[in-house]
């Protein structure tokens, strides 16, 4: 396997992979991410097979076994405990559709998640199901709170590994622990963290994972994953049922409910197969730069932006204690007017950043560079609202 993460690679893979390094200083992985060179090509490869769709059926699986194969090197789950689907909405209700939720039963959830991580489990209301949504110490998960949350008819802590608006990572393998001493299943919205950091969700005693293929996996929308720890399995059952689902003995004339054995229960139909191929490809990337790599070129490149921030007197607000930091980090630009208007005018100079709950969200990915960072700093320093 080639490995591409010295610096000199770096810069190739911005010239070959990632022709908006050019003229942009694109650091906004946390919204989208540019789609590699060599996943445009795929997805063109497949736009070309739409005209001769029957030469492409049977490569289905091959694309779908390639993916799961790189997220199973990247969450320590094995590549059969996955199911591709098309949200992060989607994938939360199959988990929370499919547990055997009785009413007065308890899930425990933090303040301001990701709406499409919380709303399937609002949707348990209605068979009386009660969720307890945890305050934060401002950007900071309350550990001891959650804790003290837990009772005797909790069955649930839906957390996301990386909060999308402020980049507080959470200490999976605390909650973890936590999970397993009470006896309740830990789900993890991963969507802002996979791709950015290979992490051992499987080790760590995590239930299931779900996220989304177009931010730092750098797919198409339309693409989601999820992932059931093989023990969590026989608690979920089935709620979408489609023929990506089951065995082929439908082929034969057979309906019956042949569920797959594995996590591809829990898939239905036809997907975005666009997206699909595109996945797979841009995963390729992530691979020949060396999984074990993304973290560390991600986080140092974070670093050089933090310390720029710090030299240049801006307000940074995202947690920086190690444990709790990640790649997106927000900062201020004074008021929530100042700051918004500070976004719209780095977008009109080619910096692309994301103004978030009243801050500026940068995300830096690993293919990033110091100069990408350099030209928001520099735009900081001179910068002057209109
Ligand atoms: C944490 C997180 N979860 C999920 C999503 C997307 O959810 P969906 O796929 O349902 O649109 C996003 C952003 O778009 C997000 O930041």
């Amino acid at each position: 396997m080639t490995m591409l993460s010295d610096t000199q690679s770096i810069s190739a893979i911005r010239e070959t992979e990632f022709p908006i390094a050019a003229d942009w200083a694109y650091l906004n992985h946390a919204y989208e991410s540019p789609n590699p060179a060599r996943a445009i090509a795929a997805i063109n490869d497949k736009v070309a097979q739409a005209q001769r769709p029957y030469l492409a059926f049977p490569q289905h699986n091959v694309a779908l076994d390639k993916i799961k194969r790189r997220l199973s090197d990247m969450t320590g789950f094995a590549p059969d405990r996955f199911a591709l689907l098309t949200n992060v909405g989607d994938a939360t209700s199959t988990i929370a559709n499919g547990l055997a939720l009785q009413s007065g039963d308890e899930i425990i959830m933090v303040e301001r998640e990701f709406p499409s991580f919380v709303f399937p489990w609002r949707v348990q209301e209605g068979r009386g199901v009660r969720c307890v949504f945890v305050p934060k110490d401002g950007v900071a998960t309350n550990l001891n709170r959650i804790e003290a949350a837990i009772t005797d008819r909790t069955r649930v802590i839906a957390i996301s590994h990386v909060d999308f608006q402020s980049g507080f990572k959470n200490d999976i393998e605390a909650l973890g622990k936590l999970a397993r001493d009470r006896g309740v299943y830990l789900f993890l919205d991963v969507s802002q963290s996979l791709g950015a950091r290979p992490f051992d969700y499987a080790s760590a005693g995590v239930a299931g994972i779900v996220g989304v293929g177009f931010k730092w996996l750098m797919g198409l929308h339309g693409l989601s994953l999820l992932g059931i720890a093989d023990w969590a399995q026989d608690a979920i059952e089935p709620t979408i049922a489609g023929r990506n689902g089951m065995t082929d003995a439908w082929m034969d004339g057979d309906l019956d409910l042949n569920w797959l054995p594995d996590a591809r229960r829990y898939q239905s139909g036809n997907l975005n197969w666009l997206a699909v191929w595109g996945l797979a490809a841009s995963l390729s990337l992530h691979e020949d730069f060396g999984f074990a790599n993304l973290e560390t070129r991600s986080m140092n490149m974070r670093e050089y932006l933090v310390s720029g921030l710090r030299e240049n007197g801006v307000e940074i607000t995202s947690d920086l204690r190690p444990l709790h930091a990640s790649t997106i980090v927000t900062f201020t630009m004074g008021s929530p007017e100042r700051t918004e208007a500070f976004v719209q005018s780095a977008t009109k100079n080619q910096i692309s950043l994301t103004y978030r709950g009243g801050w500026v969200r940068s995300a830096v990915h690993f293919w990033n560079d110091e100069a990408d960072i350099n030209r928001l700093l520099d735009f900081i320093e001179t910068y002057r609202p209109e």
